[in-house]
């Protein structure tokens, strides 16, 4: 399979995107940017589960402060002050990450691979877009992005925008009009895929601090994320990695997208663009939640069981 690279807000869903990830595709590298919360904390929070996955030399690198040309929106009642509440990391050293910026990192990485790369992106498109902006040569370096955003009905941050689109709806147009082959994740879906209590306690079966880690961090989540249900909570993330190594859990349509960046009422809704598909963009409308899950227990199970 052609390199990955993850561009996340850690951030309780992105975590486990990143922890299942991990175990399942050639992760080249995670970049981070502002969203869940501040980028200094989702640089710390995605440190944090790297090496709770064991890889601590995995390349990560920081990137935006603060959407394209608005002020930074954070997710702090859902994820918490650290982005990651309902664990004690217990860090053991102050960090010592790269100061290369994530743009710079990227270049080079898209431009030395031998093929191109699947992109896989959990945040506010801040990141992805300032690429493909300041980028244009590498574009072809890009295979396909596989997105968790926006909405064609509903919302959750509003009642008609999804939380990474809102943030920065300005970066979702870019990136949605880009050209670039696209797998879009957005509430449709997720909503529907919901880990239910009796999974949160399965985490317990995983070995050592990853269990333990996952069994604390969505207690929290589920009693935090706005769209939990008794039926379980939302794990928005974890299905744009199953949408990038198993398009075939999901029903997709060939859409042209738009995102609202004016109106400040409908801020980040998606409009389909009647008539037109050039079909570089896949909606996912439906998915096996079946399929979805005994694929993420196989994964999780496979890498961090006891
Ligand atoms: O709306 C859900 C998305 O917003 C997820 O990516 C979650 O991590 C938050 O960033
Ligand atoms: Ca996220």
């Amino acid at each position: 399979m052609e390199p990955v690279y993850l561009d996340m807000d850690p951030g309780h869903d992105d975590a486990l995107a990143l922890l299942v990830a991990l175990a399942c595709l050639p992760v080249q590298g995670v970049t981070v940017a502002a969203g869940n919360q501040t980028v200094d904390k989702t640089l710390r929070n995605a440190r944090r589960v790297i090496d709770a996955a064991g890889v601590p030399a995995l390349a990560l690198r920081q990137g935006a402060e603060h959407p394209l040309f608005r002020p930074l929106v954070t997710a702090g009642s859902v994820h918490g002050t650290s982005g990651l509440d309902g664990y004690d990391f217990h860090d053991l050293h102050p960090m010592q990450e790269s100061s290369e910026p994530a743009l710079g990192w990227l270049r080079s990485q898209m431009a030395g691979n031998r093929e191109p790369a699947t992109w896989i992106a959990t945040a506010p498109l801040t990141n992805v877009a300032s690429f493909i902006l300041g980028h244009p040569d590498l574009l072809g370096r890009i295979g396909m992005i596989s997105l968790m955003g926006g909405a064609l009905q509903g919302g959750n941050i509003t009642e008609c925008a999804e939380f990474n689109f809102y943030v920065d709806p300005d970066a979702a147009a870019i990136v949605l009009g880009s050209g670039i082959p696209i797998r879009m994740v957005g509430l449709d879906v997720t909503h529907k895929a919901l880990l239910s209590q009796s999974g949160i306690q399965r985490f317990r079966q995983l070995k050592g601090k990853v269990g333990e880690m996952l069994y604390g961090l969505f207690t929290f989540f589920a009693d935090h994320e706005p769209d939990a249900t008794d039926q379980g909570v939302p794990i928005h993330d974890v299905l744009a990695v199953a949408a990038a190594s198993h398009p075939e859990f999901f029903t997709w349509l060939s859409a042209d997208l738009t995102v609202e960046r004016c109106d400040p009422h409908c801020r980040g809704q998606v409009q389909i663009v009647k008539g037109t598909a050039l079909g570089s963009l896949q909606v996912a409308t439906d998915i096996d939640t079946g399929r979805f899950f005994a694929w993420m227990w196989d994964v999780l199970e496979g890498q961090y069981g006891s």
